[in-house]
């Protein structure tokens, strides 16, 4: 559905092309500082307009519809709204009947039997993750003082991401990437067995982000080629500190005091200016595709900070549930 969280409860809506984009958070402890400035940062970050992503740029102003007063957070639900103003709707209208390869054009047809908003993937669109990074910028406040940082190891499986990117564009086609996302100082005992490990709840939100296609944690599927022996992590000191990580900060589910480290792999566009094959919907018959409008060659760039933010949201929800943090933040600034 489109609302995830226990306590730090998120919910996600708009379409790509509709009249806004938007989160709604439940839950979200009271008195924390929270201005319009504070999304800044992290919006740059996702933002278009780098080598490899594409043109279509939105000034992405968010509007704090509700859920803070007096520059902080009330505890009553937050709205952050986002007007769509850069849209080019009439660049999608064959997507009705003739879906992209790759895409949800045809899954969303499917699902809600032709209602969806087919312009620029709707619902499904990547533009979606705006909100998904403001509602990590509150989360980020909340779960402080530990820090998520995520960023690229490689693009098109070269660490030369000028390189990769030169060649997807000069050949029309577009390339995948996998971001590493790490957090900061993290208490032992958060995760809630049996169905609610850190990396079944870290990895369902990871997945509601668009084109993921994979996540490791630690040392992920390299831990099938080793012996016992060199895979256990030693644990040096009461505080569950352990000499090596390859369990990424992860037992049994529940954080073990170290880092969290894992990893996710980006698919490559499925947009791209290749003619590409597909069935029109309407006729029955299979038909050359090519796809108008703006996209990026390689959205793994972008997504770092939307990793950052799913993770952060991931963890606000678990302190919350274990109270490792309050619902009213009595800090007078921060
Ligand atoms: C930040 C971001 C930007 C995206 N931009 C594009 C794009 O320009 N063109 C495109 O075809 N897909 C783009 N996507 C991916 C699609 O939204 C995604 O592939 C589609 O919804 C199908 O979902 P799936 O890949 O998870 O199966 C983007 C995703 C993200 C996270």
């Amino acid at each position: 559905m489109n609302s995830f969280g226990r306590v730090f409860r998120v919910s996600i809506f708009g379409e790509s092309h509709g009249i806004s984009v938007g989160i709604v958070i439940d839950g979200c402890p009271a008195g924390i500082p929270l201005e319009p400035g504070d999304f800044e940062a992290d919006f740059s970050r996702r933002k278009s307009g780098a080598k490899g992503t594409t043109p279509r740029k939105e000034p992405d102003v968010p509007r704090l519809m509700s859920g803070v007063f007096n520059g902080r957070t009330t505890g009553a639900p937050l709205m952050v709204l986002f007007e769509n103003t850069n849209t080019r709707s009439r660049d999608y209208s064959q997507l009705k009947d003739i879906p992209r390869p790759g895409h949800a054009d045809y899954t969303g047809h499917v699902k809600f039997g032709g209602y969806q908003d087919y312009r620029g993937g709707g619902h499904f669109s990547g533009r979606l993750t705006l909100g998904l990074v403001a509602a990590g910028v509150i989360a980020k406040k909340i779960i402080a003082p530990a820090r998520v940082s995520a960023s690229i190891l490689e693009v098109g499986g070269s660490s030369d991401i000028e390189a990769a990117l030169e060649r997807a564009m000069e050949n029309g086609d577009s390339i995948g990437g996998i971001i590493q996302c790490t957090i900061s100082p993290v208490p032992a005992g958060l995760g809630e067995p049996f169905f609610d490990s850190v990396e079944a709840v870290m990895s369902h939100m990871i997945f509601s982000i668009p084109a993921i296609k994979g996540i490791e944690f630690g040392s992920g599927f390299r831990a099938a080629k080793m012996t016992g022996n060199e895979h256990n992590d030693n644990i040096l000191s009461p505080d569950g500190t352990t000499e090596t990580n390859y369990a990424g900060g992860i037992n049994g589910g529940i954080s073990n005091g170290n880092e969290i480290v894992f990893r996710v792999a980006v698919k490559p566009t499925s947009s791209t200016h290749r003619t590409q094959r597909t069935l029109n919907m309407a006729t029955g018959k299979m038909v050359d595709l090519t796809v108008e409008g703006r996209h990026d060659t390689c959205i793994a760039l972008r997504v770092p900070v939307v990793v950052e933010a799913a993770a952060a949201m991931v963890m606000a929800d678990f302190m919350l549930q274990a109270q490792e943090v309050k619902r009213i933040n009595e800090s007078k600034s921060e």
